[in-house]
């Protein structure tokens, strides 16, 4: 199924998460600190299929003050090269994207729509983790009123959850990292934002061979009953 065909369907089911997509993962070799070597990402891919994801989303940092976006593409594409022979017809298909770093007027870059996901319109927002200046909350903004371009908030769970419910009724779309939903105090809210259709996506954000697949199929489990309950 493509990535287009999954989000048409869950257009159509605001709630569903689709668990099969893992929407944010640092698996490249070389492309960033998420994998050091070809046998890394090779590792990280046969976890991800163990734990049931049929596509990994590839989001490579991408930092606006140390890269153009040439360079990160060219960068990419490599990495993407090296790792291609490896993989097997029952591997999870691998989509190009990039996990962005907002900056003060990031929506004027050039060419930024080429880092959205491969086959979208989408751009996955990574936001600062100090106190958001009121320049940061201008430029999410402005990024949402582009038309050929869709934010969605990279790992909203990590940032204070007044600002994200800010981002919420702008319509800004939100990706979890999927351990949240493991959290015992707070995943209640993590599962009232899934519930609403806040959240688009999940990831595991993976970087080198963490724990972040084993807890996949806790999660599944987790947000489906609390979705049928
Ligand atoms: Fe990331």
């Amino acid at each position: 199924m493509s990535i287009v065909s999954i989000i048409r369907r869950k257009e159509r089911n605001r709630a569903a998460i689709d668990f099969t997509l893992d929407y944010h993962a640092h698996i490249l070799p070389g492309c960033d600190h998420g994998s050091d070597s070809l046998e890394t990402s090779q590792k990280q891919i046969a976890m991800a299929k163990a734990a049931g994801i049929k596509t990994i989303c590839a989001t490579p940092h991408f930092y606006p003050n140390r890269d153009t976006t040439h360079s990160f593409l060219l960068r990419r594409q490599l990495s993407y090269e090296k790792l291609s022979p490896y993989l097997v017809k029952s591997d999870p298909q691998i989509l190009l994207g990039a996990e962005v770093l907002i900056c003060d007027a990031i929506e004027n870059m050039d060419e930024l729509y080429s880092l959205c996901l491969e086959g979208t319109n989408e751009l996955l927002i990574e936001m600062p983790f100090y106190k958001w200046p009121s320049s940061i909350w201008a430029t999410i903004y402005h990024l949402n009123d582009r038309e050929d371009i869709r934010p969605v908030i990279a790992h909203a769970e990590r940032y204070p959850a007044e600002n994200i419910e800010l981002l919420i009724r702008e319509g800004i779309s939100l990706q979890l990292n999927v351990d949240c939903l493991l959290k015992p105090f707070k995943r209640k809210r993590y599962f009232s934002w899934i519930e609403n259709g806040y959240v688009a996506y999940l990831g595991s954000d993976i970087h080198t061979t963490g724990a972040n697949y084993q807890d996949w199929i806790k999660c599944k489990n987790a947000v489906n009953a609390f979705c049928s309950r």
